[in-house]
């Protein structure tokens, strides 16, 4: 009998040692913790041949890219691979109806035809390492979070200026599991990056945001930069001569494809997760905020799709803005489904029990910390609600986060130490301004979400929390009509359009700027920022102080409640690893999807009246004859996209896919709509990574659009 007890542990004990483990983990740390966790599960390379500081290292290739993907350097000048709705916002400032790179695809067939992008950055780590104890040094358990904040924000300051920060030299001191851990990081950030290549959106983005979120995949998710250096081959601005950066190292790529069981990483920036919250942080965030911001998110949606598709102008200005609107929306509609199929919040209850029991059975530390973590979270829901109310209704509206920026202008006037050519300087800037804010603004649009988004703030239940002034006016003088004051607010702005408000900035001067302070337009952004920065952001802040302090603790329980495995730390934007198999998934009773999408499955969802699925008559003549050049698989068929068990986030998109032996298979840019729960709770049995296949990028520059001068650029293995 124990014999067999014991050969079952062993057996359970190899499977976990091979099988993928949840979790996005540290450069640095690869060696102690996973490496040969993952030479078990096939990796042919070790620890050092991803992170070392001495040694060029896979990490020299991995760039954060803009605000918030990733990207890899495939080439030793500089060129860098993304995802196409990573740069997407680059392409389309760089549209106008006359070439519109959105439909059509860029390639710049010479460097000289590659397009600068001012507010661009890449920022490649050169080093971390743990400074804890450092971060730490001063600090009592006795002490409270605000205390122990300055102090933490004082020791990482001293840390910091010691290595001589600049714009191009870049320096944190981050925390790790929620406060126990801090890792200081150096980077060097590189401002001039520029459009080399995107494939036409019905590649790039094809099946848009109906396929978004889902497999089967067959989005071509991808575009080309390249990255500038000065002469010195140090990061810069941007300028005329600055010459390709050549790179530590860059990824070699490897043409030969995957096969199911296969092991893979993912090599990037994953932005944030919260593994560790307890079950009624999850109740909330799914039943309570994720349907307020699904539904009012539905009606922006709906309001930018009809005119979009009336209009191929309004098409182009919004489509960025229609995009990162319905990202999150259907995540979110996905997140709720996951957690509540997977029955996480009550497993999550179950786990805090035990956690309880064990935490009064000799961790006394920890006994209340949930009980105590519970209360605080039904005292800060209204104002996590009023937030979000903010947010969603409030900042995410273009002509109320526009019109409030000018409070910066009204406030210069007013500041006694500013000068009159300082307060015209930034007047002039405000005046050009106007080309790039208008190029992508719409009235009858921008008005009819202006309505949703009053009629959310004024349905808000202020209970306890000041109500913005503009909701007095509405039921005052408006009898609580939302839309007829909505009406009368764009009836009367100057900021309703471009000619109206250059006109008027053309006119005023420092004297007479403060009137725009009544502009009704600028009113109303007025109160909506005054409510949340008044009364709603301090409130926050000193519920955030409490949370971040028990979420410590009980992060430090989790920690020692689970001595007999290693707990990954959330993700924070930090460069990690993740790591998984290619892997088929059974979605649902009875079906299983398959680990690889290909070409064929492209010509099966073809519909040439719906824009997102859209085959190019050349693409079609490429797959009719099969000329996939080198990058078909040996199955005869042209592979598109693929998945595995990486766990990832949003951040990751653009990350390079990996292969055992550290060469570039894919490009990640994706999760399976019944994944996305993973970034409050992981499960291998529902979540997949979507990665583009290398070789249909590839197929895309070199066959497709004729950029083959780029492809020979790269290294390729074997
Ligand atoms: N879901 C992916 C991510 O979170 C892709 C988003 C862009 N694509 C789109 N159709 N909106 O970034
Ligand atoms: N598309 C996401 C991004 O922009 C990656 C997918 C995910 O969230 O996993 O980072």
């Amino acid at each position: 009998m124990k014999k067999t007890y014991l050969l079952l542990f062993i057996i359970v004990g190899l499977f976990q040692q091979t099988s993928a483990k949840e979790g996005m983990w540290i450069p640095y740390l690869l060696e102690k913790i996973n490496a040969s966790d993952m030479q078990a599960m096939g990796m042919r390379i070790t620890a050092e041949d991803i992170y070392n500081v001495n040694q060029p290292s896979l990490k020299d290739a991995i760039v954060f890219f803009g605000r918030g993907c990733t990207g890899e350097i495939v080439s030793d000048k500089g060129l860098l691979l993304t995802n196409h709705h990573c740069g997407y916002g680059q392409i389309q400032k760089h549209s106008t109806i006359d070439h519109d790179y959105l439909t059509d695809g860029f390639w710049a067939m010479n460097m000289a035809e590659e397009l600068k992008n001012p507010n661009l950055s890449a920022r490649i780590l050169t080093s971390m390492s743990d400074v804890t104890a450092e971060v730490l040094d001063g600090i009592t358990d006795a002490m409270s979070q605000n205390e122990r904040n300055d102090i933490i924000s004082e020791n990482a300051k001293k840390i910091i200026e010691d290595l001589e920060p600049t714009k191009f030299h870049r320096v944190d001191v981050r925390a790790f599991y929620n406060g126990n851990q801090y890792i200081l990081m150096e980077y060097n950030v590189f401002f001039d990056v520029r459009l080399v290549g995107a494939p036409p959106s019905n590649i790039g983005k094809f099946g848009g945001d109906t396929d978004n979120w889902m497999w089967p995949r067959h989005t071509g998710d991808f575009s080309v930069f390249r990255i500038y250096a000065n002469a010195e081959n140090k990061a810069c601005e941007i300028a005329d001569n600055n010459i390709p950066y050549k790179p530590k190292q860059h990824l070699k790529i490897s043409l030969n494809g995957y096969k199911e069981g296969d092991f893979t990483f993912i090599f990037g920036y994953p932005g944030r997760t919260q593994e560790y919250i307890p079950a009624r942080q999850v109740e909330y965030i799914t039943q309570t905020m994720n349907p307020f911001k699904i539904d009012l998110r539905r009606k922006k949606l709906d309001i930018m799709s009809n005119a979009m598709n009336n209009d191929k102008k309004i098409r182009i200005q919004y489509s960025a803005k229609y995009a990162g609107v319905a990202n999150g929306w259907k995540k979110w509609i996905g997140e709720n489904t996951g957690i509540k199929g997977n029955n996480a919040i009550a497993e999550k209850q179950e786990m805090e029990s035990s956690f309880t029991e064990w935490a009064n059975d000799g961790h006394k530390e920890y006994a209340t910390v949930i009980e105590e973590y519970n209360k605080l979270i039904e005292e800060k829901i209204p104002y996590e609600m009023a937030y979000t109310y903010f947010i969603e209704a409030g900042y995410y509206q273009d002509l109320i986060k526009y019109s409030y920026s000018y409070t910066a202008l009204i406030n210069t006037a007013a500041d006694m130490d500013a000068t009159d050519e300082e307060f015209n300087q930034k007047l002039q800037a405000f005046i050009s301004s106007t080309d790039r804010f208008y190029k992508d603004f719409n009235i009858d649009v921008d008005l009819a979400i202006f309505k949703e988004t009053v009629r959310a703030f004024h349905s808000f239940p202020y209970e306890g929390i000041s109500t913005p002034k503009f909701v007095e006016t509405i039921n005052t003088k408006y009898n609580g009509n939302t839309d007829k004051y909505a009406e009368y607010v764009y009836s009367k702005s100057v900021f309703t359009s471009k000619e109206k408000l250059v006109k008027y900035l053309n006119k005023t001067n420092r004297k007479k700027i403060s009137k725009l302070s009544k502009d009704p337009m600028y009113n109303h952004s007025f109160d909506a920022y005054a409510t949340y920065i008044n009364n709603i952001s301090p409130v926050l802040s000193s519920f955030t102080n409490k949370t971040d302090s028990l979420q410590r603790i009980y992060m430090k329980g989790l920690i020692e409640f689970n001595s007999d495995k290693t707990l990954a730390a959330d993700a924070n934007s930090t460069l990690r690893i993740a790591y998984g198999k290619v892997q088929a998934f059974n979605p649902r009773d009875a079906v299983k999807y398959n680990y690889f999408t290909t070409l064929k499955g492209i010509m099966q969802k073809e519909d040439p009246d719906i824009y997102d699925y859209v085959v190019m008559p050349k693409l079609k003549a490429l797959y009719n004859e099969r000329d996939f050049g080198k990058y078909g698989d040996t199955d005869g068929s042209m592979h598109v996209c693929f998945i595995a068990s990486n766990h990832t986030t949003g951040g990751n998109s653009g990350s390079p896919a990996l292969n055992a032996n550290g060469d570039l298979i894919g490009i990640n840019f994706d999760r399976n709509w019944e994944g996305t729960m993973s970034d409050l709770n992981y499960d291998i049995s529902r979540c997949r990574n979507i990665m583009l296949d290398i070789r249909y990028c590839l197929f895309i520059i070199d066959k497709y659009a004729g950029a083959g001068h780029l492809v020979e650029e790269m290294t390729f293995v074997e």
